[in-house]
């Protein structure tokens, strides 16, 4: 699996060699002394319970369980352009997990990037944002981590390519890009909003997808949800720049983040189908919140992408894309065109959804490529993968075609060089 966030760009060699030997003070981090591991019943079932909700919100499982059988015992390969790095166990084992952590080792972890020998972390453990979590919250986070199951489970030795490998270096990325939490309220803004923001900037680490990052693997300054990239989808922008054809309202964004469907725009695939499927658990009021401070970030918005009723050149666009138009009627007519029963079920029509209209091609072939299961009405259709049915050149003329026919914006450049690298991405182990 290839779950590069393109943290770890050029530029990290020489600005944390820079950095870190100016702040070679900081390199050294205490170990915290280990304790048994805590009795689970000291616990409350209601912090318990509250650390399994914000571990959904954080994603936590998305990175650390590999194995269903095996609940956060880590192991997953995190590929960077600079080596293989693997999840770490995050259950109670004592001698392979966190069970020997105090709970001041787990606060420090969270929000410094330290491990409880003093070992810095690398950024991929997205602690730039945990900085902004309470410590009411990652109590319940840590209760509900010393109550799952102990696995004694090692995660291979990462394949950093030198000197990344060296962990000290770390420190230089981190005077650059960890920011100093805790959040802070905005006294302007209603409680819903401020709550919303919280979720968003922290433990939902939503800026990790949608923020581009510099060279050196840092969040660009000033570009907060201006799109990013994420395990080889586009993560699309979620500020005034959001190029989806219908502008998104409060509602339709909860119902988005909430269900990983919405009719009025698209289904959430890739990388963003586990976040609905966590927000799906998530306390209604949160989803809520998190749903007024985005349509906040997209505000503004000066596109008029939208057209209603959205755009179909279905002729213009056989003309142009015969062979595109002909694959289409063949491969995905029978589910996608206007009429046809699943569209009926109330499904985001092609000329609604964001994918067509973004601005790099990636997620439409991705989508292709890898096919689509909505998490909503498991019953229902679903897309299968069509890697192994269409060859390049098809995918390259059903995209062009797709193009055409539901957006009024101009053909992708470099297609074909898309598909290309996606197919090697995705034939990788
Ligand atoms: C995007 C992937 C990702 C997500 C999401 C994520 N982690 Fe991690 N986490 C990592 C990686 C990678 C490491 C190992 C970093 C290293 O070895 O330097 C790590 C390390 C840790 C550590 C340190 C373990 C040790 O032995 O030093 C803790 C604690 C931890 N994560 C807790 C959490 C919790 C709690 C959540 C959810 C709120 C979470 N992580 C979400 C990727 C992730
Ligand atoms: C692991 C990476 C990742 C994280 C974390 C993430 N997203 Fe996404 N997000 C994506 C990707 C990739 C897409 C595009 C999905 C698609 O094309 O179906 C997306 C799509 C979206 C969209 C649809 C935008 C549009 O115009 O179509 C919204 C809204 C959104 N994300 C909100 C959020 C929020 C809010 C959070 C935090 C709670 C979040 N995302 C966290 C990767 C991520
Ligand atoms: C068996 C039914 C089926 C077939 C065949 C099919 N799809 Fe899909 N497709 C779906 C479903 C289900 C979704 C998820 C969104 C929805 O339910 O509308 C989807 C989503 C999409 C999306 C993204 C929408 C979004 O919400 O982000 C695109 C683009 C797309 N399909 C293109 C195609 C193309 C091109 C083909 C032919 C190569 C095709 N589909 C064939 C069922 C199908």
């Amino acid at each position: 699996m290839n779950v590069g966030r393109e943290r770890f760009g050029a530029g990290i060699v020489v600005c944390c060699f820079g950095a870190a030997a100016v702040a070679s003070a900081l390199v050294y981090r205490s170990p915290l002394a280990s304790i048994p591991r805590p009795d689970p019943q000291s616990f409350s079932a209601s912090l318990i319970e509250r650390g399994a909700t914000l571990a959904a919100i954080g994603d936590c499982d998305a990175c650390h369980t590999v194995d269903d059988e095996a609940p956060y015992a880590g192991g997953l390969p995190m590929a960077t352009p600079f080596g293989t790095l693997y999840v770490t166990n995050i259950t109670p084992d004592e001698a392979t997990g966190i069970g020997n952590w105090p709970r001041d080792a787990f606060r420090r972890a969270m929000r410094e990037g330290v491990s409880r020998d003093g070992r810095h972390l690398y950024p991929a453990f997205p602690y730039d944002h945990f900085a902004e979590v309470d410590d009411a919250d990652l109590d319940a986070l840590y209760a509900f981590l010393m109550t799952r199951r102990p696995i004694s489970a090692t995660s291979p030795t990462n394949k950093m390519i030198f000197p990344l490998g060296f962990r000290p270096l770390l420190v230089g990325w981190k005077l650059l890009f960890l920011r100093k939490g805790p959040f802070v309220r905005i006294a302007s803004q209603s409680d819903e909003w401020n709550r919303g923001a919280y979720l968003v900037e922290g433990l939902g680490h939503c800026g990790d997808c949608h923020t581009p990052r510099n060279l050196a693997g840092g969040e660009k300054a000033g570009h907060a949800y201006a799109g990013g990239v994420a395990e080889g989808w586009n993560a699309p922008a979620l500020d005034a720049s959001n190029r989806a054809p219908r502008v998104w309202t409060i509602d339709s964004l909860y119902n988005y983040l909430r269900t990983g469907m919405e009719a009025d725009h698209s289904a959430a695939a890739g990388p963003m189908r586990p976040v609905a499927e966590h927000l799906s658990i998530a306390p209604d009021s949160d989803v809520r919140a998190i749903a007024v401070y985005v349509s906040s970030l997209m505000r503004g918005r000066t596109q008029t992408l939208h057209e209603v009723p959205p755009i179909d050149k279905e002729a213009g666009a056989k003309r142009e894309h015969p062979v595109g138009a002909t694959l289409f009627a063949g491969a995905c007519g029978g589910c996608h065109e206007v009429g046809a029963p699943m569209m009926v079920g109330g499904r985001p029509a092609l000329s609604l959804v964001s994918v067509i209209q973004e601005d790099d091609p990636r997620n439409t072939v991705q989508i292709m490529l890898e096919g689509l299961q909505p998490l909503v009405a498991a019953r229902a259709p679903f897309m299968p993968s069509f890697a192994d049915n269409l060859v390049d050149r098809q995918i390259v003329e059903l995209a062009a075609y797709l193009r055409s026919r539901f957006s009024s914006r101009t053909a992708w450049p470099s297609l074909a060089e898309t598909v290309a690298q996606l197919r090697k991405e995705d034939s990788q182990p």
